[in-house]
């Protein structure tokens, strides 16, 4: 209930977990502000949805275009109440030794600079509705499983995602005073096209399936079960959680890696790994 009414801006909003978030809340009875660097999936996306939108075309890596995407909402609808800052891109998976410097800063870019960036730009629109009298907020980052484990191949998606708990912890404390929640989901395997170049690779996407097996819950996750979980962070039924990360992984993060039982794919085994257990090589 607490979400009617509402303006929720959504970034990666063309996207698989995006697009679920803009269904969830349009049904909740939001209005939205979509930002997705595909125009054409976005504009697709607005096309269908059955409540006010304003799509807007930008990359969340770009101060321009994150602070016209804020712009643009409040220029439609007066203020923005919500955020989903959701865009995120996995970078290649490729050995650490063979990770290039570009791949490195384009998903550092994306992922760390793009949410620090929505983050800055909901404050300072924050900022300027409590200076009118409008007070309050709240923003769902979306961080990962990959905040919470490594992997040595694709270490600048688990730096990034990592970096962005740390944004979420600085943002609660930022926000707190003034009445703003900061809190984060942390998906586990979810199919979607971000994984889709790795295509049949070990952790391509379809690969996705078999490594969801080996979690508690024995399946991948769907869009919408991530997109609730968003939808109870940014409202009133989430009033006295700020700061904190929410697995949303069919249980994968609570799997223990020092067990041979693995979970989420943590035991994959590697042609020539001489240190892997013989009964798992
Ligand atoms: N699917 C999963 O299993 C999973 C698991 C954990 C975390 N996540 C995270 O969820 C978020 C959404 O991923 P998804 O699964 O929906 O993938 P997706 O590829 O379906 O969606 C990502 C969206 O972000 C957009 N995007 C990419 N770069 C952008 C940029 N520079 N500016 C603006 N938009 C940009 C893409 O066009 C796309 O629409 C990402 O942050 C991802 O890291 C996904």
């Amino acid at each position: 209930m607490s979400i009617a009414g509402k303006v929720c801006l959504i970034t990666g909003a063309a996207g698989g977990l995006g697009s679920a978030t803009a269904r969830r809340l349009a049904a909740d009875g939001a209005r939205l502000v979509l930002m997705d660097i595909d125009a054409d999936r976005l504009a697709a996306l607005a096309s269908e949805l059955p409540v006010e939108t304003v799509a807007h075309a930008g990359d969340v890596a770009s101060e321009a275009d994150v602070d016209a995407a804020v712009a643009a909402g409040v220029a439609e609808f007066g203020r923005i109440d919500l955020h989903h800052l959701n865009a995120g891109v996995p970078g290649p998976l490729t050995r650490l030794a063979d990770l290039s410097v570009q791949d490195w800063d384009r998903v550092m870019g994306i992922n760390l600079r793009g949410v620090f960036l929505g983050v800055r730009a909901a404050f300072r629109q924050y900022e300027a509705q409590a200076r009118d009298g409008v007070s309050g907020g709240a923003i769902v980052l979306t961080a990962s499983i990959a905040s919470l484990r490594g992997s040595d191949d694709l270490l600048a998606y688990h730096a990034s995602k990592h970096g962005v708990l740390g944004i979420l912890k600085g943002a609660a404390l930022y926000g707190g005073p003034i009445g703003v929640r900061v809190n984060a989901v942390a998906p586990g395997i979810v199919p979607t096209a971000l994984f889709a170049g790795a295509g049949t690779a070990p952790g391509g996407g379809d690969d996705m399936a078999r490594r969801a097996a080996t979690t508690p819950l024995r399946r991948p996750g769907t869009g919408d079960e991530i997109a609730s979980v968003v939808a109870f962070l940014l409202g009133d039924g989430a009033a006295y959680m700020t700061g904190e990360v929410v697995s949303v992984d069919g249980g994968a993060a609570a799997v223990s890696i020092v067990r041979p039982s693995g979970g989420a794919g943590a035991w994959d085994p590697r042609p020539g790994d001489v240190r892997m257990h013989p009964e798992l090589a």
